[in-house]
């Protein structure tokens, strides 16, 4: 696959076959994407990646985790919602979530059926596999831009194989579930999960298509 059509087929899918994933693939989509450039080439992360039971446990223990703590109710370190949100960060996030609550014919004022939604997150959206990125302590705030490139390059290389992939900050959430059940070390921060898989085209959560602001209103053009 070119990569224009990468960039341009690439959507946020929630909502996946469960079409398996072999290791194998998983593997070649973290190989071309860990070519990604870091700051003096600290290669700044780690993946963890899991399917079958590893997966079903990560799920169950984040189910648990998240009934007794609720969404959004843990302040995380670096990615805290602002107490305030300023223009326009705030109505494109209301619009974000808008689209995929009208999509799925979810009522906004219907606060279980928007909870049950969050919660599908932590089923990778039944994605066979799942992705969770984390990065040495030692290396934040600094170092997160280099694991999001490297995250942008998974997204990317999925499509060659004809996969789709949902990063997923929500799994923040859920972190001391994620440490538990994969052994990962107090030491490094858990940053997102990721959900990787084939799309089920027809779901109604895929038909979101956010759209993206002219190039002219975010891009300053000097001296040319
Ligand atoms: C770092 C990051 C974290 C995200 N976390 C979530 C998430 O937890 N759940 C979710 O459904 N989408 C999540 N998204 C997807 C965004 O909502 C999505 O990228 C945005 O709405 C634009 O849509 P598109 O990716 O389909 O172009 C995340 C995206 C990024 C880049």
């Amino acid at each position: 696959m070119e990569l224009l059509e990468a960039l341009s087929t690439r959507i946020s899918a929630r909502a996946f076959l469960d079409t398996p994933v072999p290791r194998g693939v998983v593997r070649e989509i973290i190989e071309l994407a860990s070519q990604a450039p870091s700051g003096s080439n600290m290669q700044p992360w780690q993946i963890h990646a899991v399917a079958g039971d590893t997966r079903r446990q990560l799920i169950e223990k984040a189910l648990s985790y998240a009934e007794k703590h609720p969404i959004g109710a843990t302040r995380s370190e670096y990615q805290s919602a602002p107490e305030h949100f300023v223009k326009p960060y705030k109505s494109r996030r209301f619009a974000c979530g808008m689209a995929l609550y009208t999509a799925l014919g979810i009522d906004r004022k219907d606060k279980a059926a928007r909870a049950q939604q969050l919660l599908r997150n932590f089923y990778f959206f039944d994605a066979p596999v799942g992705l969770i990125f984390s990065i040495h302590r030692c290396l934040m705030p600094g170092q997160l831009g280099d694991l999001g490139i490297l995250m942008a390059n998974v997204m990317l290389a999925a499509r060659e194989f004809g996969l789709h992939t949902c990063a997923q900050g929500f799994w923040q959430d859920v972190r001391p579930a994620i440490h538990e059940v994969l052994d990962i070390p107090e030491e490094y921060y858990i940053y997102n999960g990721m959900a990787l898989g084939h799309i089920d085209e027809n779901a109604a959560a895929n038909q979101v298509k956010p759209g993206r602001e002219p190039v002219d209103s975010f891009t300053h053009f000097l001296g040319f």
